[in-house]
This record gives C-alpha cells, sequence and structure tokens, in this order.
C-alpha cells in the first residue's frame, strides 16, 4: 500500500452572514472567526476593510487602493458617479475579494467567515427601479458559492435600537430621520426574506435573542451542516 507523502488538503469551508444594517452580522462573523481559530481550525474573517493578500504586498496595496475608491468617498462623489457606476465598482471589489482572498483561502484548507456578502448589495438594487434586477444578479454571480449563509432577521425598528445612529447609505440616500432608516432597511428586509428558503441558507429570527444565544444557534448548524465543531 502506498501513502501519499503529501494528502490532498481538505478544501475549507465558506460561511458568510447576512441581514439588515443593525442585525448583529458583524458582531456574529467576529465571535465565529474567533471560535473556529481557538478550535485549532484556520479561519480568516473578511469584511468590507480587509484588504490583507497574504505575502502579497503589491497585490494588498492594489486591493487597499479599490477599497478606497469604493468605501471611502464623500457623498457628493458617491451622488456624481450614480447607481450603475456604484453597481459595477461593487462588483469589481467582490470580484478581487473573491479572487485573491477566498478562493486562495478556501483552497489552502482555511475556513472564511465573510461579513456581509453580496446579497444586500442585491436586494437594494432589487428595490432600485433605475437598474434592471437581473444586470445586479449576473455581476455577483460568478462569485465563491458559499457553503453557507446565515441571515440574521429583524426588523428595521429594533436593528435601530441596536444601533442608536446610522448612515446616509442606510437610509438608501432617502433622508436622515428614523423613518427614512426604518422604511428602507424594511424593504430590504422584504427582499431578504425572498432568498431565504434556499437550501444553503440558514434563516434565524434574532429579534429576541442576546449575542450569547445568536452564537449558539450558528454554532450548531456549522456543526450539523458542515461537520466543523467549534
Ligand atoms: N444579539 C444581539 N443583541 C443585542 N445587541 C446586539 C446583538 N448582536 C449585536 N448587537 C449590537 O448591535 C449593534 C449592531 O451590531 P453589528 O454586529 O455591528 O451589526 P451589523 O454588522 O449587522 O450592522 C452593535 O452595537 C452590537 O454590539
Ligand atoms: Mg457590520
Amino acid at each position: 500500500m502506498t501513502v501519499a507523502a503529501h494528502p490532498a488538503t481538505t478544501r475549507g469551508r465558506e460561511i458568510t452572514v447576512t441581514g439588515i444594517d443593525g442585525a448583529g452580522k458583524s458582531t456574529l462573523a467576529a465571535r465565529l472567526h474567533q471560535v473556529l481559530n481557538d478550535a485549532g481550525q484556520p479561519a480568516i474573517l473578511v469584511g468590507k476593510h480587509s484588504t490583507e493578500v497574504p505575502m502579497d504586498e503589491e497585490l494588498s496595496v492594489y486591493l487597499d487602493r479599490l477599497n478606497a475608491l469604493v468605501y471611502r468617498r464623500d457623498a457628493r462623489i458617491a451622488q456624481a458617479c450614480g447607481d450603475h457606476y456604484w453597481l459595477l465598482a461593487l462588483a469589481a471589489w467582490y470580484t478581487l475579494q473573491d479572487q485573491m482572498m477566498i478562493k486562495p483561502a478556501l483552497a489552502a484548507g482555511t475556513h472564511v467567515i465573510l461579513d456581509n456578502a453580496h446579497h444586500k448589495i442585491l436586494a437594494r438594487y432589487a428595490v432600485n427601479p433605475d437598474v434592471p434586477t437581473r444586470l445586479a444578479e449576473q455581476v455577483f454571480a460568478h462569485l465563491t458559492e458559499p457553503d453557507l449563509v446565515i441571515f440574521l432577521r429583524i426588523g428595521a425598528r429594533e436593528a435601530l435600537a441596536r444601533k442608536g445612529s446610522f448612515s446616509s447609505l442606510e437610509t438608501g440616500h432617502s433622508g436622515d430621520g428614523d423613518q427614512d432608516f426604518i422604511r428602507y432597511q424594511d424593504t430590504v428586509l422584504t427582499q431578504l426574506r425572498a432568498y431565504e428558503r434556499r437550501d444553503d441558507w440558514l434563516s434565524i429570527d434574532v429579534t429576541d435573542m442576546d449575542r450569547d444565544a445568536v452564537f449558539k444557534v450558528a454554532a450548531d448548524a456549522l456543526d450539523a451542516r458542515l461537520q466543523l465543531a467549534i
């Protein structure tokens, strides 16, 4: 019998967290990342500020420049560029993050926790009459399919109570009052719910759940669905 000197690496798992602003995505993603690493299961946390490509300074600098263009700009520029541009710019950002960070990590056997996949962007564009929904779906269609999408479901009013404050983007640039946040985020929530019956989605009503309870449900799902014991 021959034993391979280097057994094939088992591919890592990709777990993404979605939900409206204030649902608790970043809180859960950070905890899952921490607990996986503590359990000796290498994992990276990828979010909208992650720009470090392991052992590649040049690509990291490039990714950071794109991040600055997409996420670090003022309202006047956002307005001047328009909705089509921002869809394509976001698609460029998600494409490079997938290509340079997520795919290589998964191939090396490292798990990926993605804080905020592109689903919320799809939901935002689905309620935008100026951009065809099909176009928005197509520009993200090539991204790596996550093994599990954890959808943290909560109403906009409750999410606002958790957050306290919000940005103009979080009202869909519709105004600066609480009602503007609530109206916009509830529309996004309705759109997200259109996906929640998919097999690879785990939809959790987090309205009355504290951080520990949310983590417990998510951790149990990682074990039951992906055989990732943490
Ligand atoms: N289960 C929870 N119960 C109460 N507050 C929470 C819970 N999860 C997160 N929070 C708090 O709610 C706010 C928004 O959480 P965050 O993780 O930043 O949400 P998101 O990333 O979805 O916008 C933060 O102040 C966070 O500490
Ligand atoms: Mg967040």
